[in-house]
């Protein structure tokens, strides 16, 4: 964490609301807020979120003195009640809330108009009619979906690809509309890949690293998903911490900005498996597979804008981040 976040919130304790803070995302900006003295409350359904980050949590308040700091809300933002009862008296949410896979969205297509539409309008609502400065919130790099021209710039995206990335876009919709008919600011954040602590890699539908990882803590073969050559954009989760953290810190002007969150750099699942043998050696076994269906083949992030408005400047290469990784899958695996 940089001193110029840390200077910034001496002194100061904000109310912030965390939804999704039983996931990856959530319970890191949980910990962090903690870590920088300010109010959290953090709301999850468990519909993918683990009870254990929450008892990390709270295990973190407690031995740190800041049991005051953080207040957990077991519920669905599906329930708009439950969302103004949240929001009340919160100065800015992070919204990290939804289910986060493209796959799933194809299987389950309600499953994410529900979790990724209708609580998203619920919480955004009831921040709109609450104390809420300003409502920061998750959207996703596949709203480029058919835009296949890297690096990703903001403002040209093609069609959603996907449902997950249909419900994204239509997020960012809202905020727009949000601002322009109440004037109520957000920020949007369209995450590439991140990956880090925290990241569940005991789901069906987990997240290349943490599925490869604990394939290889156990042992197993993992799959590439097509020839290896597809590209992706990994971004360590303290770095998007940070930009989460610039959001409220930046007088940015008035508006409902996008931008995209992710290192600048593209790499190959090819070049990935090289960066893990590194780690662990060169007898990793895996296989190739099928390509999977929605998914976008290359992915990367212009960062320019976050940099130019938000001061945002990722700091973990590639091994780096994986290296901080390794070690909490080693504690959570072996
Ligand atoms: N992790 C990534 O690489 C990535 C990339 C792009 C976008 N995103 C977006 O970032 C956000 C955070 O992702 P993550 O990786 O932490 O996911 P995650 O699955 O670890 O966490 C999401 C959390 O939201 C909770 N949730 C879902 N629907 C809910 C509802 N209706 N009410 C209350 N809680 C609910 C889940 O139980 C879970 O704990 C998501 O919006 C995701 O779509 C993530």
């Amino acid at each position: 964490m940089t001193e110029e976040i840390k200077n910034w919130f001496k002194g100061k304790k904000l109310r912030f609301l965390v939804t999704g803070a039983a996931g990856f995302v959530g319970t890191n900006l949980a910990l962090r807020l903690l870590e920088l003295g300010q109010s959290v409350t953090g709301i999850d359904s468990f519909i993918t979120g683990r009870i254990s980050n929450i008892e990390h949590i709270n295990n973190f308040a407690r031995e740190n003195g800041k049991t005051d700091g953080f207040k957990f809300i077991k519920g669905d933002l599906n329930d708009a009640e439950l969302c103004k009862k949240a929001a009340e008296n919160i100065d800015y949410v992070f919204h990290e809330a939804a289910i986060a896979s493209v796959p799933w969205s194809l299987k389950e297509p309600h499953l994410f108009h529900s979790n990724n539409d209708a609580a998203f309008f619920n919480i955004l609502n009831a921040s709109r009619l609450s104390t809420v400065k300003r409502f920061i919130y998750a959207s996703s790099s596949a709203v480029y979906g058919t835009n296949s021209n890297m690096p990703s710039v903001e403002d040209n995206i093609g069609e959603p690809l996907s449902v997950y990335g249909a419900a994204k876009l239509t997020n960012e919709i809202y905020a727009k509309a949000f601002f322009n008919s109440f004037g109520f600011e957000s920020v949007g954040f369209r995450y590439f890949n991140i990956y880090g602590k925290f990241q569940d890699p005991y789901s069906a539908y987990a997240a290349v690293i943490p599925i490869w990882v604990k394939k290889i803590l156990s042992n197993e073969r993992f799959i590439i998903n097509g020839d290896g050559t597809t590209t992706r954009d990994f971004c360590y989760i303290d770095d998007i911490v940070d930009i989460n953290l610039l959001a409220v810190m930046r007088e940015v002007e008035k508006s409902a900005g996008v931008y995209n969150a992710g290192s600048g750099k593209s790499v190959s699942l090819n070049a990935l498996v090289q960066t893990l043998k590194g780690f662990f050696g060169n007898d990793i076994s895996y296989d190739y597979g099928p390509f999977r269906d929605g998914d976008i083949k290359y992915s990367e992030a212009d960062i320019t804008k976050a940099e130019r408005e938000l001061g945002f400047n990722p700091k973990f290469s590639l091994k780096e981040g994986l290296e901080q990784s390794l070690r909490y899958y080693k504690t959570l695996i072996l």
